[in-house]
């Protein structure tokens, strides 16, 4: 673990992690950074997603100015402290602050291990009861770079219910064991969508066998989040009541029991 220089008092280190990409990582991440919010605690995000880093537009901001150079390394007591940026009282950083939309980068993993330390020791966090990590899906050399320079104290799992969703996500649970990474549990989301024009309910995809989930790897499952027609517009201010909130609800409850503030 790289250990800042910068000023920063940070409770807890989450990382929200899956399988297979898609299933719903970076919205979790924003919706639960609104929830913690909402009942009064100081959170943050680090956007881990190197190549495909999403907070910031899903929180309503995105840069189309390209960068013409960016730095990745500073010598030890030369680093340049950077702001997060605050987006609806939540403080983000992401390497999308860094470049343009359209832009992309060419990234090994030594240059992933320096961009993610300059995002965790470089970064006025400041003081924060939860810093959410929003991770790229699976367990490659971003999820090793994670774990091996932030304190990360325990990890959500993120599936939807098919096959393949938890066939991965049984690998992620693998990988943090073998890190010795607590997991807080798993959260099924899109389980379910309630028809907009009808009184149905209906499954969005064929169930899983009990036997290959990650809940009979013991998993706890939090919650199950169903898919939400309407409530996805993260950037809108007044948001409504959505189908989303009594799941949101529960996971913010079990994070911030299992991992009391101050
Ligand atoms: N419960 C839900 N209801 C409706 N739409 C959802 C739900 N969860 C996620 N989505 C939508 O599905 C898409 C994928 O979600 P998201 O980007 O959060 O997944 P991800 O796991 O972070 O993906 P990646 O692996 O690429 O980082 C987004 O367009 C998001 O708005
Ligand atoms: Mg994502």
């Amino acid at each position: 673990v790289v250990i800042p220089t910068i000023e920063q008092h940070i409770g807890h280190v989450v990382a929200v992690g899956s399988g297979k990409g898609g299933v719903g990582k970076s919205s979790l991440v924003v919706k639960l950074a609104q929830s913690l919010r909402d009942n009064g605690f100081a959170v943050g995000i680090l956007d881990a997603d190197l190549t495909a880093p999403d907070i910031p537009l899903m929180l309503g901001v995105t840069r189309h100015e390209p960068a013409r150079s960016i730095n990745v390394w500073r010598a030890p007591g030369r680093q340049k402290a950077i702001a997060p940026v605050d987006l609806q009282g939540i403080r983000v950083m992401s390497l999308q602050f860094m470049m343009s939309e359209r832009q992309a980068m060419a990234i090994d993993g030594h240059l992933q291990r320096m961009l993610l330390s300059q995002l965790w020791t470089g970064v006025t966090w400041g003081e924060l009861d939860y810093l959410l990590i929003d991770l790229p899906p699976g367990t490659g050399t971003v999820q090793q770079a994670v774990l091996d320079v932030m304190p990360v104290a325990a990890a959500l799992v993120v599936v939807t219910p098919q096959d393949v969703a938890h066939l991965d996500a049984r690998k992620l649970v693998t990988f943090l064991g073998e890190r010795d990474v607590p997991i807080l549990g798993g959260v099924e989301n899109m389980s379910e969508v309630s028809c907009p024009n009808c009184a149905d309910t209906f499954r969005l995809f064929p169930p899983v066998s009990p036997e290959r989930t990650i809940w009979a790897d013991g998993v706890g499952q939090l919650a199950s989040l169903p898919f939400d027609v309407s409530a996805f517009n993260t950037t809108a201010d007044q948001r409504q009541p959505s189908a989303l909130d009594n799941g949101l609800a529960d996971v913010t409850a079990a994070l911030t029991s299992a991992l009391p503030s101050r």
